[in-house]
């Protein structure tokens, strides 16, 4: 399961998101082992493809603009720093405690601690951004105005 959609093709967002962030190490994940984790943790709130009752579409969650998909209520501590995207560093620090990046999120998650864990996850969620098209997911949406 090799993720064909390369991370940071644009080198000049990876400074801008390094000058803005802790340099901190990623290990190297398992996407499939972030599928299973995936699977039996985030699915009761997130669906793939749509919005579900609790929680926004995640299959084109990576390098998505933050708190951006229409028709999803976010909680204003998201809404007020939407202006970034999703990044690998930030889907990794963000499910480690979603709590401390946004602190009145409505995503009632304890986090998911162990870092290989946490890597297995995000690199899951940048795989199924490489499934975008295949599976008609609707096109990347502009984020609100
Ligand atoms: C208890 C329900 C719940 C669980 C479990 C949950 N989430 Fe969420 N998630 C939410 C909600 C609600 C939001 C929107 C939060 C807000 O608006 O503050 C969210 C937002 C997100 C976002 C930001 C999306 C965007 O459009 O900006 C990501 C990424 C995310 N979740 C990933 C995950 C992953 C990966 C898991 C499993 C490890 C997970 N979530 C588990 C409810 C949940």
């Amino acid at each position: 399961m090799e993720p064909s959609f390369k991370p940071y093709d644009n080198p000049e967002r990876l400074t801008i998101i390094e000058q803005i962030e802790p340099d901190i190490d990623i290990p190297d994940g398992d996407p499939a082992r972030g599928e299973r984790i995936f699977k039996a943790v985030c699915t009761s709130c997130h669906q793939l493809d749509t919005n579900g009752f609790l929680g926004p579409r995640l299959r084109d969650v990576f390098e998505r603009k933050i708190a951006s998909v229409r028709g999803f209520s976010y909680s204003p501590s998201m809404t007020t720093k939407r202006s970034g995207y999703w990044t690998k560093k930030r889907l990794y620090l963000y499910l480690k405690n979603p709590e401390a990046m946004f602190p009145e999120t409505t995503m009632y998650f304890e986090g998911i601690k162990d870092p290989y864990d946490r890597a297995s996850v995000v690199e899951y969620l940048i795989f199924l951004k490489s499934t975008v098209n295949k599976n008609n997911t609707k096109p990347n949406p502009r984020p609100n105005s």
